[in-house]
């Protein structure tokens, strides 16, 4: 174990870039994942778009279903969270809503962790009441407040460490109570990163980012991503 300058006594960076590494080159020979910056996909015959149309074989269609370069970042998004599969968005926004809006209908309650994401806490203060959902914010390092909010709820929304005030929550502890009741769990996991956290592994089911943030590292883009069980995935693809 090499010792790694941010002290702590795990080398994370390596786990995450052995994780990362691909042993075989990309289509035409390319080291790094070929951006394709394509909407649509044609096919070599009839027969074949007949086929992929069907379902029985699989090949991209249309980018805002399927884009390889996506395809690429979910199946490492997926890797790094423990997950099974992963659904790639135009921004972390769009993540949030897509997963909340295809688990939660009208007439439904969540749970949230208060100070979550400022635009997360817009779309469930404004956007959700309008489709007759409601939000209780709860102080996630309270497992008792949470406890006592949870009965009756659809989803447990968590984001550990929080906006801002950087306020954490024992995931275990809470992933455990929502499962005692059937109560999913979401996670914002943006500013840990999958690095330095996998909720996955502390029971949570769906875990979604900013990948705009550290994700992306450099500033240079804005997107967003969830992942969860190939079920969870399946039903937003479904969905949204
Ligand atoms: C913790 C967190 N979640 C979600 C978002 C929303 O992501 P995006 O700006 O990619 O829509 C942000 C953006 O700042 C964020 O910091």
């Amino acid at each position: 174990m090499n010792e790694h300058p941010s002290g702590f006594d795990h080398d994370y960076l390596a786990e995450a870039a052995t994780l990362l590494a691909h042993d075989e080159p990309f289509p035409g020979g390319a080291v790094v994942p070929p951006i394709y910056q394509t909407s649509l996909f044609t096919f070599a015959s009839y027969a074949e778009m007949a086929d992929t149309f069907a379902g029985k074989r699989k090949q991209p269609i249309y980018s805002r279903g399927d884009n390889p370069t996506v395809m690429e970042f979910e199946a490492r998004v997926a890797a790094l969270e423990g997950a099974e599969a992963a659904r790639g968005f135009s921004s972390g926004m769009a993540a949030i809503s897509a997963t909340v809006l295809a688990f939660v209908g009208a007439g439904e309650r969540i749970v949230a962790v208060r100070n979550c994401y400022g635009d997360a806490y817009r779309l469930f203060e404004r956007l959700l009441p309008r489709l007759n959902i409601k939000v209780d914010y709860v102080d996630g390092s309270d497992p008792d407040a949470v406890a006592a909010a949870l009965p009756g709820a659809k989803l447990l929304y968590l984001e550990s460490p929080t906006s801002m005030m950087f306020e954490l929550q024992d995931i275990a502890h809470l992933t455990r109570l929502a499962k005692e009741q059937g109560i999913v769990t979401t996670i914002d996991n943006s500013w840990a990163t999958p690095v330095f956290q996998k909720p996955i592994t502390h029971g949570v089911d769906r875990v979604l980012h900013s990948a705009s943030k550290y994700l992306g590292g450099h500033s240079d883009t804005v997107a967003g991503v969830v992942a969860g069980s190939a079920a969870h995935i399946k039903h937003i693809n479904e969905q949204t």
